[in-house]
């Protein structure tokens, strides 16, 4: 089933969200829903407010990008430390259709998760994973990837993010992948 997607302007997007306390039947069907939801955008990366839940659950795969990659499901994810290093990309996101911007965000990280058998996880990450991994996780705490960029970037953003929560611009059919 496909979920549909929710854009900039949608209280669910700035919502801090909740620990799954239980990975049952419910939690699985989300996750299968998420990823048909994810594939049928051209995503590689979908968080839980995005299809309205406020839950502490992400989806990515990179697949598209790197064939070794597969599916990936992150529940009850924590960010326990950030690398040195930063680099910059130009991120997107289904979110917030039409705008994409470059994005400064620290090249590792270590995160705790469980996957969808409840196996607990403690992995240092590193590379493009690490950085849709941040993208996702600032999803699941209320912060959208715009929230990152200087008050000037944003403030020439204002015109366009007020038509995406306006409904005036949709989510988009693009051709690069979306976060
Ligand atoms: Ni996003």
């Amino acid at each position: 089933m496909l979920y549909e997607i929710q854009t900039y302007g949608k209280d669910v997007l700035r919502r801090k969200t909740t620990q799954i306390q239980v990975i049952d039947a419910s939690i699985r069907e989300i996750v299968s829903n998420m990823f048909e939801t994810m594939y049928a955008a051209d995503g590689i990366g979908l968080a839980a407010p995005q299809v309205d839940k406020s839950i502490r659950l992400f989806v990515i795969d990179l697949a598209p990008l790197d064939e070794s990659e597969g599916k990936r499901v992150f529940i009850n994810p924590e960010i326990s430390s950030f690398g040195d290093l930063q680099d910059e990309y130009e991120e997107g996101c289904l979110s917030i259709p039409t705008i994409r911007e470059i994005v400064t965000r620290p090249t590792s990280i270590r995160i705790a998760y469980e996957d969808l058998d409840g196996n607990k996880y403690d992995a240092e990450v590193d590379g493009f994973l690490a950085r849709v991994i941040q993208h996702e996780y600032d999803h699941l705490e209320g912060i959208l990837f715009v929230d990152h960029l200087s008050s000037l970037k944003r403030s020439l953003l204002k015109k366009t993010l007020k038509k995406i929560a306006s409904g005036e611009i949709k989510v988009e059919e693009s051709e690069d992948f979306e976060l």
